[in-house]
């Protein structure tokens, strides 16, 4: 298995170009089998869980081609199978975005219930309420997700205990489009990733209104065609490598990034007493003094991002003074504490809330990285640490991140891949 290694102690200098954004690659892609014509995407990023994604569509029968290593087309118009087996869905989470598509073309899916995951309990209750809601009927059987029916516009109301869904909004969005009559998706996530979805369909032919709100209106149509579109850039991505910036020193620029997507991390990282600088399409980072503490909540967008919650609370750890980060999207997401005490940072957890006191410096340790946006914030904790750190199981972090040691390297960052020895 590849670990990282990391000399740490390194500034950061330099540019970086951000890639197009996983979770908006993810139900984009998926949106493809609503139409038989061609779905071409650009600026999808290259990785493992876009090509657990298009290993999914080849199954169903949807032809993929790589055009280039970020363009990727899709033509869903052999559309073969209506039902996603476990041994792929429990790669990837995010395949339960093919429901509400899958249903809406075939008339009845047969889709594995993903499994647990290592952040937390996450149920799909949301997703089957939405879908029913449109006149399908559900079950779940044998661990899987079946479902039947013609589809109706209907008032929906997708707010659950922990607020909106992204995917299950997602879901309802895509079955909603070819549905009889209009959806009102309320309590619908605001992410960017939903407008980006929104958009695609649009071109693709859609009656869409809202996206971005909390009230989607979704006027059915018969029939969507192809389209051709850009991927968002990657804002986990982009707000990963700020606090790398933050943490280690120096000056980045992030080359193709949207600071609107990621105002509450820009905000509290100015709190921190970060220089910025936003255009267009690029934010620049310095950092010329030590930063100071910050208090974080994780919450749906706009709020702070749930997805860089390791990763500021690796910052903090040489925050000089005390930070209190509260989870309140995934209340079970702190698996990285112990890590990042083991390399000497100081991290107590009570329930749902870190409370984090600067330490002078973190010192270099193996670490196991258990879940790609904790990995992520190792990656940050073993650039600062004295000495060197190994992260065992990047596989996590391969997911989601687009060569992430590539990027750290050119900026200066003392990163390699390397092979874990095993112990017999
Ligand atoms: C998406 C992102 C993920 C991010 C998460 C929260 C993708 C592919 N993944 O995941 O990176 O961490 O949003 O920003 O876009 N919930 C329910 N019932 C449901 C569905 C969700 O109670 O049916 C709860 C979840 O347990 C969680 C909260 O709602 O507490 C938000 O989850 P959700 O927005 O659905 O996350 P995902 O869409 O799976």
């Amino acid at each position: 298995m590849d670990t990282f290694i990391i000399q740490g102690g390194n500034q950061l200098n330099g540019s970086v170009k951000i890639s197009g954004s996983k979770n908006a690659s993810l139900p984009m892609m998926a949106a493809c089998v609503l139409t038989e014509e061609d779905v071409i995407l650009n600026n999808v990023p290259d990785l493992r869980d876009i090509r657990t994604m298009k290993e999914i569509l080849k199954f169903l029968g949807v032809t993929v081609e790589q055009k280039d290593t970020h363009t990727v087309s899709l033509n869903a118009s052999k559309l073969n199978k209506n039902e996603a087996p476990y041994d792929l869905v429990r790669k990837m989470r995010a395949s339960v975005c093919l429901l509400g598509p899958l249903l809406a073309r075939t008339g009845s899916t047969r889709i594995s219930m993903p499994g647990g995951c290592v952040i937390g309990p996450r149920p799909v209750d949301l997703h089957l309420k939405g879908i029913k809601g449109l006149g399908a009927s559900v079950s779940i059987e044998h661990g899987y997700i079946k479902t039947e029916g013609k589809l109706y516009g209907a008032d929906i109301f997708l707010g659950g205990r922990f607020g909106s869904s992204v995917t299950a909004t997602a879901n309802v969005l895509m079955a909603a489009c070819l549905a009889k009559g209009v959806t009102y998706i309320e309590s619908a996530a605001q992410e960017p990733e939903i407008i980006a979805l929104a958009k695609m369909l649009v071109k693709m032919g859609a009656q869409v209104e809202g996206a971005g709100s909390h009230v989607i209106t979704v006027k059915g149509v018969q029939k969507l065609h192809g389209c051709e579109i850009d991927v968002i850039p990657d804002r986990i991505e982009t707000g990963t490598f700020m606090m790398a910036a933050a943490a280690t020193g120096g000056k980045v620029a992030l080359i193709n990034a949207d600071a609107k997507h990621i105002r509450a991390v820009t905000d509290k990282l100015l709190e921190t007493g970060l220089s910025l600088k936003i255009s267009s399409d690029s934010i620049e980072v310095e950092r010329d003094k030590p930063i100071t503490s910050a208090d974080i909540i994780t919450l749906p967008f706009p709020g702070f991002p749930t997805d860089l919650q390791a990763q500021m609370m690796a910052l903090m750890t040489n925050g000089g003074g005390l930070s209190v980060i509260t989870e309140k999207v995934y209340p079970e997401r702190f698996m990285h504490i112990s890590e990042l005490n083991r390399m000497g940072a100081d991290i107590k957890l009570e329930t749902a809330t870190a409370i984090v006191k600067g330490v002078k410096k973190l010192s270099g340790a193996s670490v196991m990285a258990s879940d790609l946006r904790a990995s992520a914030g190792l990656v940050i904790a073993g650039l600062i640490a004295e000495g060197e750190t190994q992260i065992l199981r990047v596989y996590h972090i391969d997911r989601g991140y687009e060569k992430i040691e590539e990027k750290l390297a050119l900026i200066g960052a003392d990163i390699k891949r390397g092979k874990e020895i095993e112990h017999v």
